[in-house]
């Protein structure tokens, strides 16, 4: 033990001192640097082999996902639906390179609608295109979905394409209207990230067309010349989408949305919306993500709103769990406490 406690600080030196740096960094240049720190953290290979093997960050990064196994998803399931919320199913992967993992998440996704509905639970399914294969080949993707889309709809089951990176915003839509409006899949919805400059746009075309929406504010690293680098013009522009999104023309076409989001503000603004324009409560459902706010989604369920939870699982959890720590710098203090801890 004794013999073991300086070989142990020894190795965690560079914790230690990239501890050290990150409080510097923040004092100095603010929370939004250390953001970009992390949104790059999520995806660079060699931070995600050092940070996923240590115990402590697979034990922080269950507090965000269900566990590694379709079993542990189905069974957080089953207990939010017992406390009134609805879940959409996320089985982690993303920017996969290999058509192999590609059409193994695939095949793993395929297997949820059957389980969904054997035990009964309350839950559809969100994906992302890049895990089926949109960064090989943006055919492969297309085709996975939309065997993805044809099993869920021998459930009566529905699928949400989650939003990447701006540079993946074209292709998604595109593949959604293929699917949607060419194929005649009607159990397929999609994601607007109000951050973007081009969503007011995207809303337009997407509220005429009556579509299936998850707004969201965003969760990438995005530069100026696409995205408001302001936190409070993003929150402007999300007022302004969800209300485009609930309007009564909106309504009228069958748009249906889903406010993702855990800021009282933008709820708030949502609740006094639909008070004012006697909008109810099952015209749409509010949204947060599974550990996250947990009193909140409690209120608003007690208040009578929809409430559906987003419950990740699978291995694949560090560029998911990464993200979690760059929207709230605490989480990071929480994840390093816990390192010194255990
Ligand atoms: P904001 O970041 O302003 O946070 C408001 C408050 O919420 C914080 O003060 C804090 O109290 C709490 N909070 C927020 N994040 C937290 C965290 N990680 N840990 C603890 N507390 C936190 N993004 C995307 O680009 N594409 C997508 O497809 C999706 N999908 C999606 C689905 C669902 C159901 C949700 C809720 C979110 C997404 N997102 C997403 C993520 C989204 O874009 C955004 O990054 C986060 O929701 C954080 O933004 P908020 O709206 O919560 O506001």
């Amino acid at each position: 033990m004794s013999q073991n406690k300086p070989r142990r600080l020894w190795s965690s030196l560079p914790i230690i001192l990239g501890a050290i740096l990150l409080t510097f960094l923040i004092y100095q240049y603010g929370e939004k640097w250390l953001r970009n720190i992390l949104i790059y953290l999520s995806h660079a290979t060699w931070a995600r082999d050092l940070i996923s093997t240590l115990p402590v960050a697979k034990q922080v990064a269950g507090r965000f996902v269900a566990g590694e196994t379709a079993e542990d998803a189905m069974s957080t399931t089953q207990t939010l639906n017992q406390q009134g919320r609805l879940v959409t199913l996320d089985y982690l992967g993303e920017s996969v390179s290999d058509s192999a993992e590609a059409i193994a998440s695939k095949d793993e996704i395929l297997s949820l609608f059957k389980k969904i509905h054997d035990t009964g639970v309350q839950a559809n399914v969100s994906i992302k295109l890049t895990q089926l294969g949109l960064k090989i080949n943006k055919e492969l993707a297309l085709d996975n979905l939309r065997q993805i889309l044809t099993e869920a709809r021998k459930y009566n089951n529905k699928v949400r394409i989650d939003m990447e990176e701006s540079q993946t915003v074209d292709a998604t839509l595109d593949i959604y209207r293929t699917l949607r409006d060419q194929e005649g899949f009607n159990n397929v919805g999609v994601v607007i990230q109000s951050y973007l400059y081009r969503s007011e746009k995207d809303v337009c075309q997407l509220v005429n067309e009556g579509a299936w929406v998850r707004l969201c504010k965003g969760a990438y690293a995005e530069p100026p010349e696409v995205a408001f680098p302001n936190k409070a013009d993003t929150d402007a522009n999300y007022i302004k989408l969800l209300q485009m999104m609930l309007t009564e023309e909106a309504r009228k076409n069958g748009m249906y949305i889903g406010l993702a989001t855990h800021d009282e503000n933008m709820i708030q603004a949502a609740i006094q919306y639909v008070r004012e324009h006697n909008i109810p409560p099952e015209a749409f459902e509010f949204q947060m993500l599974y550990g996250i706010r947990r009193e909140l989604q409690e209120k608003l369920v007690q208040e009578g709103y929809q409430v559906r939870i987003y419950v990740p699982y699978g291995t694949a959890w560090y560029p998911y769990f990464v993200r979690r720590l760059a929207e709230r710098p605490a989480n990071l203090w929480f994840f390093i406490s816990n390192f010194f801890r255990s």
